[in-house]
């Protein structure tokens, strides 16, 4: 077999720049070299060594986590530049990375997903009336973030407005969202025409961290996180049943991670990620191995669905 000409595009100038660096690291160690000779990238010393080299390259692997990477941006150059890519293009990619958006969307397809409003900067918001509709604890995030950054869970009225302003350094866009209370999972979507839902992750925070936030994602230890849920065969076929809805309505491919609140017998979407984290522990990884994928083995199956999509 021929080797693959692969760029490995990582690092980046997201609030998720150390995040990605690590994913690239670990898949650069996981990565077969008898099937391919790798190329490396980084967005922050700029882009005119991947533009130059795009007509030699045969596929790229983007280990980019957060904006700009995650949301599209890197996807349109890599198609004007004819390399194909792993995971969602340029549109699902931007629409996912929004979490106003994506709520929109979940919406319309029927996939329940917890009562927000949008903040937009500049524009003036009445605290009392969305802590009377949300009712409280409530959890502000940056529309475009992730990795849990520039997010807050407020359980005060009053700590409202200081949260949706520094949330707004990070975005233009909030969204507030209701607390949706109940047990942590997420799931893993892989495949083009016919994806599959991988097994249902269980993610249970320890210690300081009253949610998932970037501690608990990050700090070896921190976060317990059980495969397959410890929930009924019911609730896990409804997850991963909504983890594939999740993927169509934002009009993914190859692959995603949707991340969920299961309160009583009720399921609540809470987003989907197009470039899941991609360290040999990181959940997308660990529900690929339950079912079957070693951390080499998932990256090699991301790859062949690139070039597969990329054919069409
Ligand atoms: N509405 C909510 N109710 C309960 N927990 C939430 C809610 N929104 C976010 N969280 C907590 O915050 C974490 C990060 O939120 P998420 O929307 O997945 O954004 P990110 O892109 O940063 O991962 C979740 O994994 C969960 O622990
Ligand atoms: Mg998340």
């Amino acid at each position: 077999m021929n080797k693959l000409n692969l760029a490995v595009i990582y690092g980046g100038t997201s609030p998720e720049r150390d995040v990605s660096l690590v994913s690239g690291k670990e898949a650069l160690a996981a990565l077969n070299t008898d099937r391919y000779t790798i190329f490396q990238y980084d967005p922050k010393e700029g882009l005119d060594a991947l533009v130059q080299d795009a007509p030699t390259i045969d596929v790229a692997l983007i280990l980019l986590h957060g904006s700009p990477g995650e949301d599209g941006s890197i996807q349109g150059l890599l198609d004007l530049l004819k390399i194909p890519y792993q995971g969602a293009g340029l549109l699902g990619s931007a629409i996912a990375m929004d979490k106003i958006l994506s709520k929109q969307l979940y919406t319309d397809a029927g996939i329940p997903t917890p009562k927000a409003v949008e903040i937009q900067k500049g524009v003036p918001f009445d605290t009392a009336a969305i802590v009377a509709t949300l009712g409280l604890p409530l959890f502000v995030k940056p529309a475009c973030g992730g990795s849990s950054l520039g997010m807050f869970r407020v359980t005060r009225q009053e700590e409202l407005n200081a949260a949706v302003m520094e949330s707004l350094t990070f975005d233009d866009k909030v969204v507030i969202e209701a607390f949706i209370e109940g047990i942590e999972l997420t799931c893993g979507v892989l495949g083009n025409d016919a994806p599959e839902a991988l097994p249902v992750i269980e993610i249970i925070p320890e210690g300081e961290s009253p949610y998932f936030d970037y501690e608990a994602k990050y700090t070896p230890g921190a976060t317990t996180e059980i495969c397959p849920a410890r929930i009924t065969p019911a609730l896990t076929e409804k997850a991963m049943d909504l983890a594939m809805q999740a993927h169509r309505a934002l009009h993914l491919k190859g692959y995603s991670r949707t991340d969920m609140i299961l309160k009583g017998e009720a399921l609540f979407v809470l987003e989907t990620n197009t470039i899941p984290g991609m360290t040999r522990t990181s959940l997308l990884p660990r529900a690929a191995q339950a079912a079957g994928f070693s951390f080499s083995a998932l990256l090699d199956r991301l790859i062949e669905l690139a070039l597969e999509s990329g054919k069409k």
